[in-house]
């Protein structure tokens, strides 16, 4: 197995990824803006097969009309030099002070309307482009203080809103789909939306929830306690992965947008397993990009930056190649075995079985021997995690 990339691995970039110049909260730029020509030359040259932007990425908020169709005219050029391909777009409705109290769910109904025609527009030229996927992040929709936002309606205007775009691709005869990136906080208190659970179960009252699913980030959901692997594994189950944004991030605290693999290496590690080798017949679970949604440490140079992008794509197919170890292992798969793992697989009540049947059948609760499971019937799971440990750690 090559740890080369090539454009076959799929892997995508966003134009704010390594164009990101270090200023946080704290301090300003540490580097200078980097060229979207040069981004894009840069990260073919890498072993990328595309790349993604907000609308302010590509020009200015507020760019005339002339100064926007230069900055698309130049990122075509590029694109057709690269042979790199365009698989999502989404919309910037959260640096401008517009939208400081966010752009779907702003209290302030002109916002609200303001932000709709910024999303059509940059529709529009995501269907130019041949995007697949559209990006949701509502960043800023959320709040600090309970009264200040009801959330129940906010769910409504965005309902509203998602809506809307919905008929419009529709319309249109566009080939998008949208995807909603869930986040519980920052840059607001709490957003909308917060994981891809609150995300999925929103899609559900929507007009045409077929149009619609996630792009789940790995950081956003550890930033609130949970497994992102378990959570992408119930998004395959519901259909609902359309996107996906890799990154590292350790524990609860601030989005820290870490190198894919710089935060979590056991879920991260368990993630490519899921994606490589979950299918149902074995094999990929997940076909989409594989894109990298994280920020180079302000501590790097140019260099850093371009070296912090291979190895988004390198730890990555590390991890491909350490799970297919893992799995072509005959001691894990007797492990799996042992852990009953594919019992799991079996339904829990026989063909044409009733609830009758069940409670007809004594071996199943009056004759069954639940005292055997103390000090008995161990599942062997910790033997299962310490055979991926030493795979992960490259000792088998
Ligand atoms: C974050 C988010 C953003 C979004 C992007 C798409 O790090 O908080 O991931 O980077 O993915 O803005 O709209
Ligand atoms: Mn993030
Ligand atoms: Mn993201």
């Amino acid at each position: 197995m090559t740890l080369t990339p090539s454009r076959d691995d799929k892997f995508s970039f966003g134009l704010w990824t390594v164009g990101y110049n270090g200023a946080d909260p704290f301090g300003g730029p540490t580097r200078k803006q980097l060229d979207t020509v040069h981004a894009v030359e840069k990260l073919a040259e890498l072993g990328a097969y595309g790349v993604t932007f907000h609308d302010d990425d590509l020009f200015p908020f507020g760019a005339s009309d002339e100064v926007r169709q230069g900055e698309v005219d130049r990122f075509k050029q590029v694109l057709a030099d690269t042979g790199l391909i365009v698989p999502m777009v989404t919309t910037n409705l959260f640096s401008a002070p517009v939208f400081k109290d966010g752009g779907f769910t702003s209290n302030d109904r002109s916002v609200r309307r303001f932000a709709l025609r910024k999303v059509l527009r940059n529709v529009d030229l995501a269907a130019e482009l041949g995007a697949k996927t559209y990006v949701m992040w509502g960043g800023r929709d959320g709040a600090e203080y309970a009264h200040s936002k009801d959330v129940r309606v906010a769910l409504e205007r965005y309902r509203e809103a998602v809506n809307l775009l919905g008929d419009y691709v529709t319309d249109k005869g566009y080939d998008i789909r949208f995807a909603i990136e869930p986040k519980p906080n920052e840059p607001r208190g709490d957003i909308l939306l917060p994981t891809l659970g609150h995300a999925m179960a929103f899609i559900q009252t929507l007009d045409r929830p077929d149009l619609v699913g996630i792009n789940p980030e790995t950081g956003h959901e550890q930033m609130a306690g949970l497994s992102f692997t378990a959570g992408i594994a119930q998004a395959l189950y519901q259909g609902k992965l359309f996107h996906i944004d890799l990154n590292g991030q350790r524990g609860i605290k601030y989005d820290q947008d870490l190198v894919f693999g710089h935060g979590d290496l056991y879920d991260a590690f368990a993630l490519v397993d899921l994606l490589e080798n979950g299918g149902v017949q074995g094999g990929r679970s997940y076909d989409g990009p594989r894109h990298f949604d994280y920020k180079p440490s302000r501590t790097e140079d140019e260099a850093g930056v371009w070296e912090s992008a291979r190895a988004n794509m390198r730890n990555y197919l590390l991890l491909k190649e350490r799970a297919a170890a893992f799995r072509a292992d005959p001691e894990v798969r007797e492990a799996l075995e042992a852990a009953k793992a594919p019992q799991l697989a079996q339904p829990t009540l026989g063909e044409h079985e009733s609830y009758d049947d069940l409670l007809g059948d004594r071996s199943a609760f009056e004759d069954f021997d639940a005292s055997a499971y103390l000090n008995g019937k161990g599942f062997g799971f910790v033997r299962l995690q310490q055979l991926a440990t030493e795979h992960l750690l490259g000792a088998r």
